[in-house]
This record gives structure tokens, sequence and C-alpha cells, in this order.
């Protein structure tokens, strides 16, 4: 959602925020636009539509300028055109801004300027910021810096911002408070992005912007500044990132990247944690915090979209192994409720970005009530990650495809471990299971692999269902909210509609749904529930709807029922979800791709949902 790339250096910055925004395609956006210093001007290009576009405009134009400000931006205040789309000039043209977030009080803030002669040419709630900053500037006589604190300490709401300035070439100034900044520090060049993609190429050094911190290039240095002037040294992080990891190495589309590595990244998520051979488990960052978690009374879980579904699963993996009494919630629903927060209550945030607008105010307010919060996120040095007592990352490696995949599986494997680690610390397992369950983990990867030899049959139907109106998705137990997974894969690429559910509730209402056109996916694995699966299997046949079955590796019975089966190898039930949801998620990549859609960029998502 909205992607910032700055620029200042010996580089030509037009190519290069160019590339950079191109490489946060991923976040979600619908115009993207540039500013830079030509001939002494501040000038401003931007465009509705994809970078590309934009692009296509200067090609053959000689774009000369070692300074410039890039974004683009995922429409909340004004439609998606150019008019709207950043960088804004001030009032006198003299500085242009960047931002991303929600400035909530602009049109107060708006009408006070426009009484004061300011003339607004767009929609936006950032176009009054950086009237409201000029204005200061020329109220005060203070310096631009002075000025950008002034207006962002009468500013309610969100903000990344990169102001630059006709008047001082050589300097950006940036802020934050509740979305995201990077700032690479290269050789006599510096950089600012929404994060690390577009910087990684150039320079491994990074310092991430605190909310409340102002940063300003001036000289070739870099100083930061709280909004109360008080001067912090930048605390230069090495990225541990690689550029291949953003690159489709290829592939079709970073989707199919991204669930091709799962073998990888599920393996990452417990590298140097688990050894089942020395049956040791250890999780770095919950060392400090394992007794009171094997103490805890309740867990609540938050989270939204898919991390939300891995918090259903770790609900069932928490009950069942560590008998702890959990809560799923979504935190949008948390944030806005009075939620209870006893003593010895334990909360689970779990992202990927680590940036999402939610959950992070929903830890907020978990935090003024006591709570202790634990966080699960991909993004190293995030918000959510910064925001949280301690936490474990789940070091899937960056997900650039909107629709979450390796990320769902990796904080599946995170969930895993720490619901074995707790349960083991409160003796609720036997020492045989607790072997089992690591052995059965280790085994995980090369399962996944053998499910990832499955694509060309799961591609053929998915062939088959192209055109498919509706899907329904059914499971029990560990696979419903796999279920739920499956439905909203489909769903946010292929556009078609689609409903997960507990398969025992089909008989409560959507049974109504099944004919001839609806397909039928169950998650039919042998476990637990497998003989009740199978009655609602036969419901679903009886009404000549059409079943794609996820099945375990050998099973006759259930081929024999339905029209389509995928295999997935056998495993501890506990882990299922692990190997189940793969198919699911080939099968919506296959038919989204043969609907035409554009899977790495579904229409209207972000990747990383900054605002509320
Ligand atoms: C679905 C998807 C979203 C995210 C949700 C939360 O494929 O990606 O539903 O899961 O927006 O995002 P994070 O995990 O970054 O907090």
């Amino acid at each position: 959602m909205c992607g910032i790339v700055a620029y200042v250096g010996n580089r030509d910055a037009f190519p290069l925020i160019i590339k950079g925004l191109k490489r946060l395609e991923y976040r979600g956006y619908d115009s993207s636009g540039i500013a830079l210093l030509e001939e002494s001007q501040l000038k401003i290009y931007k465009k509705k539509g994809k970078v590309s576009e934009l692009e296509d405009q200067h090609t053959g134009k000689d774009r000369k300028s070692t300074i410039g400000i890039g974004h683009t931006r995922w429409a909340t205040h004004g439609e998606p055109n150019d008019v709207n789309a950043h960088p804004h000039y001030s009032n006198n043209r003299k500085l242009a801004i960047i931002h991303n977030g929600i400035i909530e009080n602009y049109a107060t803030i708006k009408q006070n300027l426009i009484k004061k002669g300011h003339v607004f040419l767009s929609d936006t709630d950032t176009e009054v910021l950086v009237h409201f900053i000029e204005d200061i500037q020329q109220e005060t006589g203070n310096s631009l810096e002075d000025a950008v604190k002034l207006a962002l300490r009468e500013v309610v709401g969100a903000y990344a911002i990169v102001v630059m300035s006709v008047d001082h070439p050589g300097q950006l100034i940036a802020a934050r408070k509740g979305s995201p900044l990077v700032i690479g520090v290269g050789e006599n060049e510096f950089f600012f992005a929404s994060d690390a993609t577009p910087i990684i190429e150039y320079t491994k050094d990074v310092v991430y912007l605190d909310d409340y911190e102002v940063a300003m290039i001036r000289d070739g240095k870099l100083t930061i500044q709280n909004l109360d002037n008080t001067q912090t040294i930048p605390y230069i992080q090495k990225l541990e990132m690689e550029l291949e990891t953003i690159e489709k190495g290829g592939y079709e589309h970073f989707m199919l990247k991204e669930i091709f590595e799962q073998p990888r990244s599920i393996g990452d998520s417990m590298r140097g944690r688990v050894k089942a051979d020395d049956a040791h488990l250890h999780l770095g960052g919950l060392s400090n915090y394992l007794d009171k978690l094997a103490e805890a009374k309740r867990i609540v879980i938050i989270g939204c979209g898919t991390s939300w579904h891995a918090g259903l699963v770790a609900e069932y993996l928490f009950e069942e192994l560590a008998r702890i009494n959990v809560e799923v919630e979504y935190a949008s629903e948390f944030r806005y409720r009075n939620p209870i927060i006893k003593e010895k209550d334990i909360v689970i945030a779990i992202s990927q970005s680590g940036e999402t607008a939610d959950t992070l105010a929903a830890i907020e307010l978990a935090k003024a009530k006591g709570a202790t919060i634990f966080g699960v996120c991909n993004v190293v040095g995030s918000s959510i990650a910064r925001a949280t007592h301690a936490g474990a990352y789940t070091h899937a490696g960056p997900e650039i495809g909107v629709a979450s995949t390796k990320a769902f599986t990796a904080q599946v494997t995170v969930l895993t471990q720490i619901a074995i680690a707790v349960a083991k610390r409160k003796g609720t397992i036997s020492e045989e299971m607790y072997r089992q369950l690591l052995v059965e983990l280790e085994n995980i990867p090369a399962k996944v692999e053998r499910v990832l030899e499955n694509a060309s049959t799961i591609k053929e139907i998915a062939y088959i269902f192209t055109y498919a109106r509706n899907f329904l998705y059914l499971g029990r137990g560990l696979n419903f909210p796999v279920a739920l997974e499956g439905a909203l894969k489909l769903k946010e690429i292929s556009y078609i509609h689609a409903e997960g559910y507990p398969a025992a509730e089909m008989k409560h209402g959507p049974i109504a749904l099944i004919d001839e056109d609806m397909p039928v996916v169950f998650l039919a694995t042998k476990d637990g529930s497998y003989e009740k699966i199978i009655s609602n299997i036969q419901e679903v046949k009886a009404r000549k709807g059409r079943v794609i079955a996820i099945v375990t590796e050998g099973d006759t019975l259930i081929p024999a029922m339905v029209d389509f089966v995928i295999e997935v190898p056998k495993t501890h039930e506990m882990l299922t979800p692990l190997l189940s949801v793969i198919p699911l998620q080939l099968l919506s990549y296959y038919i989204a791709v043969m609907r035409g859609r554009n899977v790495d960029q579904p229409r209207n998502l972000a990747k990383s949902v900054t605002v509320e």
C-alpha cells in the first residue's frame, strides 16, 4: 500500500527511482509519480496506472537530476488519477512531498489554509500537509526542517513522508509515524524507501526510522532528531536480504516462485531451532517468555487475513498440545472493542509485513491494558516486530506476491514450534510425542517437495474449473482454517467467489448451493475426522456437486467417491495444514493464470495494509 523511494547522491535519480518503484509494485498501487530538480527547477511528473506508463512518458528524454522523490499511490483520499498522484507541490511550488498514511485532521488544516489564500489542486490530505509546512515556514521564518517538525506536531494520523525543496538542492527531509521508512546509507549517497527492496542492490547498510523521528540529509550527512528536537545517533544495521530473493528467478510470477520456495522457507523457519536427533527445540526470542506462556490462562491471537488463518491453526495446536485456552481475533475487531485482558493472558500478534495498521493498533491497545505481546513476523525490523515485547521471526524471506503463501506456512511452522515448546514445558505432551513431533517437523520440507511434484495434476484440474463462478472449501479440525485460506487465495487472485466452511456446517446453509456447477474442495486427509468428512463428501455427491479432494497418499476410499484427487504425504495430524494448504495455493494460482489475472498484483489489493 503506497510506496516511497527517494534518492540523493551522484547517480541519475530518475532511472534509479523508477526501478525502485517497480520493486515496490507488489505493495499495491494505482498511480505513480516522481519529483526531480532539473535545471534548478522542481519538476513533478505523475501518471495514473503502472510505473511503466510513467516511465514510458519519459523515454528518450534526458532527466538529469541526482536528487528525487518517487511514490506509488494506493488511493485513500480522492480517486486514482494523475492529479491526486504524489508528489504534491506546496502553494509556491518550492516544496514537493511524498506521503504514505493518512492525515486525519487534514480538513481543518485545509480550511485554515484556504482562508489564507492557498489553492489546492488535488483531493488529497498529502497536498494539505505540504502547504501546511510551507505556511509554517513563511509564518515563522524557520528552517524547512523545523517547519516540518512543527507541522508534524499538529498532525493527527499516520505518515511516512519525504520532502524536497528547490531552495535546498542536495537536501531531503523524511519523517515517520506509523508507516515504515528505511534509510539506505551508501558512499556519499542516501536512499529512502518503504522497505529495503529498492535499496538492497546499492547498499546493505540501513537505518530503520522510528516513530516521531525526522531524518535529514544535508551536505552528504545524515542526522536524525525527534519531533521534540532531541538528536539520536543513527543505528546502522546490515540487511540480511539477498538480491535474488526479490527477483523472479526464472518463474513466471513471484507467487509461483514463493509457492515452490516453501521447502526452503519452512526449513529456514526451523533452522537452528529444531534438531530432532537431539530432541532439541529452542526459539531464542521465546526463552525469557516460555514460563509466562506456560503459565498463561489464555492466549489471545490477533492478525488479519492469512495471518488470522495461521492464528486459527495455532488455536488447535495450543489447545490440543499445551492445553491452553485460545481466542483468535481479527485485529480490526479487537481494537475497537473494549477487550478483556486479564493477568496471565498473553497476546500473540501474527503479521507477514509487520506493518498492518489494524494489528499494530491492536498491539498498542493490548499493551496499554498490560498484556505481554509476542510477535510472529516475517519482515525483520518492521513496526510490529519492534512494538512487541518478544517474538520469533518466520524467516520466510521477502514475500513479493500479494497473495500470501510461503509466509503462511512459515507462520504455522513457527507457531507449531512455540506450541510444542510450551507443551513440553508444561508437561502436557509425553516425551515420545515431543520427539515424534520434532521428527515430523523436520520431515515437512521434503514432504512439501512431494506435494509440489503434483503441480501438473493440479494444473489440469485448474484448467477444468477455470470458469467456475463459485467454489466451496470444506475441512474439519486443523483443516478448517486451511479451507478458509484456500478460499481466500482463490478469491483474491482469480476473483472467483469462494467460501470456506467447517465441513459439518454445510448442512446449516451452504448445502443449498450444491448442484452440478458447484466445485467443492474437500480437505480430506486421514486424521481424526476422516470418517466424518467421508459422510460430508457423500452429502455433496448426492446433490451432484463436483468434488476435488485433498487426500493422504495411498487412500483408496475417497478417490473412489470423488471427481478429482490430489495426494499429500502422511504426516502427524498436528502438522497437516503445512501440507494440505500447498495444493490449494497451486490450484488458485493456475486458475488465476488461466483466467488471465494479474496474479502478483491483483486488483484493489495491497501487500502491506498500512491504513485501517
Ligand atoms: C492474503 C493476504 C492478506 C494478509 C493480511 C495481513 O493472501 O496476504 O490477507 O494476510 O493483509 O497482512 P500481514 O500478515 O502483513 O499483517
